[in-house]
């Protein structure tokens, strides 16, 4: 099925000349896939990334969530679609420093208020729990090391069961293995939970361990493959 699709997706920037970060890209992100995209530095993933998250805009083109055409939505209806079903992990955790873990995990739960204050904390704990931080949760950003910051961000990213998982280079400032408990982690909540789950790398590990590999160059697709 389905979760996300962008269809003739183009991002142009104004100027004179104006750039064009992201070039007529078409592609599908189906549930229970892990897809990365590749390509050289400067080629337009994280452009692409920021389209497909709704963290940005396109030019022209056509994004569908879930079969919804979500293009023209408004900045408050895109927040909230954003908050309920897009998990979003990038290369630096962007954790709030003065918060603990578990903080950090609560914030996205108590924005959209479905639940009471122990239940989200109950959730938070589940979550921190389930990336492998148990023990963990009093703890502030400072006195963790980068992989288990990263594992907060992935709890964070999950607070609110999102059915889609974007990362921007998120193993970019991990050792190899720390790198690769995250890219299993990245698997397992596609193929074990069933979310689209699409990753932007470098790394060609990561790129190996995808069931569709989407190369860019130059803000095209250039191509498409697996399965
Ligand atoms: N807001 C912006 N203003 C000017 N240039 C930008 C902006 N965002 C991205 N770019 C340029 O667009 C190109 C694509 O960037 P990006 O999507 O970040 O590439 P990648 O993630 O593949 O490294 C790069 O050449 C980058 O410098
Ligand atoms: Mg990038």
């Amino acid at each position: 099925m389905i979760a996300l699709e962008a269809r003739n997706v183009v991002r142009m920037l104004g100027g004179d000349p104006p750039t064009t970060l992201v070039d007529d890209a078409s592609l599908a992100l189906e549930r229970g896939r892990f897809t990365t995209i590749i390509g050289p530095s400067g080629c337009g993933k994280s452009s692409l990334l920021y389209l497909l998250g709704l963290l940005d805009r396109p030019t022209s083109g056509t994004l569908l969530v879930d079969g919804e055409d979500v293009t023209s939505l408004g900045g408050d209806a895109r927040a909230l679609l954003r908050l309920e079903r897009f998990g979003f992990v990038f290369q630096f955790h962007f954790l709030l420093p003065e918060f603990t873990a578990l903080e950090n995990v609560l914030l996205p739960i108590r924005r959209l208020g479905s639940l009471d204050a122990p239940q989200a904390a109950a959730r938070a704990q589940t979550l921190l729990g389930a990336v492998g931080l148990a023990g963990k949760e009093g703890k502030t950003p400072d006195r963790l090391s980068g992989g288990e910051r990263q594992r907060v961000a992935i709890a964070r990213a999950l607070a609110n069961d999102p059915q889609i998982i974007l990362g921007d280079e998120p193993t970019g400032n991990l050792d190899s293995k720390n790198a690769a408990v995250v890219v299993e982690m990245f698997k397992t909540l596609a193929h074990e939970e069933n979310r689209a789950v699409v990753c932007v790398t470098h790394d060609p590990n990561i790129a190996e361990a995808a069931d569709v590999r989407i190369a860019m160059l130059d803000g095209r697709i250039a191509s498409i493959d697996g399965k």
